[in-house]
């Protein structure tokens, strides 16, 4: 920052000699005097009607000085999917070049849990879970809000440390949500008005990333930097865990079968929205034992690629999210038994056996794999054992190096230490599958804190904290 701010100083007291601003210095804004001239190989991008910003890449010019009178603008409430100015998405995969941002809401989360360690080794291993990546949900729409200051915090991050940052999120709130299962029915229901709600959720979501100064931008600007107020800062969406693979599998259950015209309509505005402010989506696909197996394989691919096509082909949407919460491995040393017959039996050749499904219908194939809590096989009674898994660990961590180029990146979805579900039998989300044998108990409602589950993630973390 020190940096910066002696650079601006510099280009205020000399601007007849049309300074050049070097990279991530201030080249225009409301009240600005100093040099609107960028180094060579930088543009300057409005970042809002304030600030503009030489960087690399960019290829907005600020707006002229008719911006200046209107003072700040408001978000829009909503956006149009099909007219207006539409972002363009780099090609291959979006995490490579950007560090992630580290959540704050986990980091604290992990911070009031490493407190209540007394073991000093075990506190120590715990605290440093809090500087692993990990995506953040949105779960309720209380919590949109948030989004907004976690992208200004990002984009100060970028700006003092000059590292690209990338902030992961989840978009989990349909209505009739979790509908094959209890322990995470959500705020919304289909029968009160609850798809509206959801799209009100979904551009709240969008508001907080658009740019707040779009009204001032009056020329054909096409570039993402005219569309969300962060251009820079890249978000990841995995968009509704369970959900589509609910469709796939489970419309037997009649709260499913209900809810399929909602979750379909649902998840094609989620991700046509998200695509105007160039969000990079990967739709929730399940996992190697449910969606892997060799009989849903098509079905799945099939029901992707509608979605895909119905909603447009976003050009932001980049693929699949596997194994979110779920304990698989990506690459399995040997079958755990509660896989069997499925050759499909982690992550890896699920994907595989996927992807030239996908393909054939025009779908792209990439994927990321959530990895965050599968350290640890064999421990589950049944492979469909999915809440609180007793005995799991820490897995792998975050990375682009996959060994696939079928996946973009190993991630965390799930927040490890957040509980899948109560096992509190007479709570109204009481779900059976958390008063397994294989489930750790007691356990807490579905993403609240959940003390000794996290230690014992921390405690049997591959590779060790
Ligand atoms: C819960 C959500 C929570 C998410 C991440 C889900 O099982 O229903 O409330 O945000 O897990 O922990």
């Amino acid at each position: 920052m020190f940096k910066f701010s002696t650079l601006l100083g510099l280009v205020a007291l000399v601007p007849a000699f049309t300074l050049a601003v070097g990279e991530w210095g201030q080249c225009g804004g409301i009240n600005y005097t100093g040099s609107t001239t960028c180094d060579a190989g930088l543009v300057c991008n409005v970042i809002n009607d304030y600030y503009h910003q030489c960087l690399r890449g960019g290829t907005v010019a600020p707006p002229t000085s008719s911006s200046s009178s209107s003072g700040p603008s408001v978000p829009p409430t909503s956006t149009s999917t099909s007219s207006g100015p539409q972002p363009t998405p780099d090609a291959g995969n979006p995490y490579i070049g950007y560090d992630i941002y580290l959540s704050p809401y986990y980091a604290d989360e992990v911070a009031a849990a490493v407190s209540a360690i007394s073991n000093p080794a075990l506190a120590a291993k715990a605290a440093s879970v809090a500087n692993i990546p990990t995506f953040i949900w949105f779960d309720v729409v209380a919590k949109v809000p948030t989004l907004g200051t976690y992208l200004a915090d990002a984009l100060s991050i970028q700006q003092s440390t000059g590292r690209n940052q990338l902030v992961q999120i989840v978009v989990y709130d349909l209505p009739d949500r979790d509908c094959a299962a209890l322990a995470s029915n959500g705020e919304f229901s289909i029968a009160n008005n609850g798809l509206a709600n959801y799209k009100n959720y979904v551009d709240q979501i969008v508001a907080q990333i658009a740019r707040t100064c779009c009204p001032l931008v009056t020329s054909a600007i096409t570039d993402l930097a005219c569309l969300s107020e962060y251009p820079q800062i890249r978000v990841v969406a995995v968009v509704e865990p369970d959900s589509l693979a609910n469709m796939v599998t489970n419309l037997n259950v009649a709260k499913c079968a209900g809810a399929q015209a909602a979750y379909t309509e649902g998840v094609t505005y989620a991700l046509q929205k998200l695509n105007t402010v160039g969000v990079y989506s990967y739709v929730d696909a399940g996992h190697a034992g449910w969606l892997g197996w060799p009989a849903n394989l098509g079905p799945a691919a099939q029901l992707f690629a509608n979605l895909y096509t119905n909603a447009g082909s976003p050009s932001f949407f980049r693929g699949l999210a596997t194994n979110v919460a779920n304990y698989n491995l990506l690459n399995a040393p040997s079958p755990d038994p509660v896989t069997s017959p499925n050759a499909n039996y982690d992550e890896i050749h699920y994907i595989n056996a996927l992807a030239p499904e996908l393909s054939s219908r025009g779908f792209p194939a990439h994927f990321i794999v959530d990895q965050g809590r599968s350290a640890v096989q064999g421990i589950r009674g049944a492979w469909g054992d999915w809440c609180n898994v007793d005995n799991a660990g820490f897995g792998t961590r975050p990375t682009t190096s996959t060994g696939s180029s079928l996946i973009d990146a190993i991630v965390w979805v799930k927040p490890g230490g957040e509980s899948d579900g109560t096992s509190d039998t007479s709570a109204v989300r009481y779900d059976g599958h958390c008063g397994l044998a294989s489930a750790k108990k007691p356990a807490p409602e579905a993403g609240t804190w959940f003390q000794a589950y996290f230690e014992m993630l921390v405690a049997n973390a591959v590779p060790a904290l």
